[in-house]
């Protein structure tokens, strides 16, 4: 087993802390051409407590995260970012990231949570809807490159896992 081919099991998912700063940016380099979170707005997040960035790591690496903000007086939590390294995708890291940024929001009282998604990305799409996630509307040249944005959202039961 190489270290970015872990065991599922071996991946934990934690809130990120500072020290996965650098990590994080270099994920968000790899794996988004657009549309990128900076330094500075990452550092505000990892301190925000409207926000929370989570991380899955494995054998002392970043193999995926996922950004979840929040709003006072709003139940509605929107799920911001994810990404997983390309070495390890299909392995249900992305989908475990999703499943705790909404687990997450339930703990923060929120009934519902929502996304974006570019409307070229059918492999997230497939995952969103795996999850229960449905279109509630899109949003045109939404991103930097003018594509469309489709957007999902999920009622919160208290119990769904
Ligand atoms: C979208 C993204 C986060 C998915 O991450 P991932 O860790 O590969 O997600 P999962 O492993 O949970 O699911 C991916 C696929 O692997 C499959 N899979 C999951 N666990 C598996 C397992 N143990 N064995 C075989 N296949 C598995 C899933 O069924 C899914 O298949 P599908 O694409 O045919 O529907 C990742 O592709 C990524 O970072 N993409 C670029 C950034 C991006 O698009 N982010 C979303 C922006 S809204």
């Amino acid at each position: 087993m190489t270290s970015t081919h872990p065991d599922k099991d071996t991946v934990r998912i934690r809130r990120a802390v500072r020290g996965d700063l650098a990590e994080l940016i270099a994920l968000e380099n790899r794996v988004f051409s657009g549309d990128r979170l900076s330094a500075r707005q990452w550092n505000r997040h990892l301190a925000s407590d409207t926000a929370r960035v989570l991380v899955a790591r494995s054998h002392g690496m970043l193999l995926g995260a996922s950004v979840v903000f929040f709003r006072s007086n709003s139940s509605i939590a929107r799920l911001y970012s994810l990404a997983t390294v390309p070495e390890a995708r299909g392995r249900g890291i992305g989908e475990r990231l999703v499943a705790a940024s909404e687990q997450l929001a339930r703990r923060r009282h929120c009934r519902s949570i929502r996304l974006e998604v570019r409307r070229d990305n059918s492999s997230a799409q497939r995952l969103y809807e795996r999850r229960g996630y449905l279109r509630i509307g899109e949003r045109p040249r939404y991103y930097e490159d003018g594509e469309t944005a489709l957007r999902y959202g999920k009622v919160l039961s208290r119990t769904q896992r």
